[in-house]
């Protein structure tokens, strides 16, 4: 795998943007006069997202963080997920998104949800902006999402290739060297 400078791009940075600005519009409609929301963005790859999603939310949030980690291979999964750091306030009765960068496979978004779910929140929905949806092994429902993609590694706004591209302002796609 190289190129990592200058990926070439699947989803330009206005469009990435466009989205945001309709999911925040959307959210902001639904979640008006709902009681406490609670952005929980999924760390690493979530953190861009969960900026310029927040700050354009016209309605009353707090953000929290959480952070899992597959087992395994560094950039693949393996379906098992594991807690690497919870969220530092209590979700029950409170109406939360959990927002992420990304649905592989789908094992972490479902481990998230069967987690929150046991938490007993008001309402807990998912905002995320990429789908492989070829390579789903398990079925998560999605509220708010950006775009489906192809089974591509893709990195650029949050997503990363070993650590790195993560804050290419596009998401541009890592092909093999050969
Ligand atoms: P899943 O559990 O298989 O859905 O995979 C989720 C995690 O794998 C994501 O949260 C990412 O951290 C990582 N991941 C999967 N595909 C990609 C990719 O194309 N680029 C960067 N990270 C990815
Ligand atoms: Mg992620």
């Amino acid at each position: 795998m190289t190129n990592n400078l200058m990926p070439e791009v699947l989803i330009s940075e206005d469009e990435i943007l466009h989205r945001v600005d309709q999911f925040a519009e959307q959210i902001s409609t639904e979640y008006k006069d709902k009681g406490e929301l609670v952005l929980v963005g999924v760390l690493k790859g979530a953190f861009i997202l969960l900026a310029d999603l927040s700050r354009r939310l016209t309605v009353p949030h707090r953000v929290e963080f959480i952070a899992v980690s597959s087992y395994g291979r560094s950039s693949t999964s393996t379906g098992a997920v594991r807690m690497l750091m919870d969220v530092r306030e209590d979700i029950k009765d409170k109406n939360v998104v959990i927002v992420e960068d990304i649905i592989d496979t789908g094992h972490t978004l479902h481990y998230l949800i069967s987690l929150f779910e046991n938490r007993a929140p008001a309402s807990l929905r998912t905002c995320v902006l990429v789908r492989k949806a070829s390579r789903a092994e398990v079925d998560v429902e999605v509220d708010y999402l950006g775009f489906d993609i192809p089974d591509v590694w893709v990195v650029g706004y949050g997503l990363d290739f070993a650590e790195r591209s993560r804050t290419l302002p596009y998401i541009g796609v890592v092909t093999p060297d050969n």
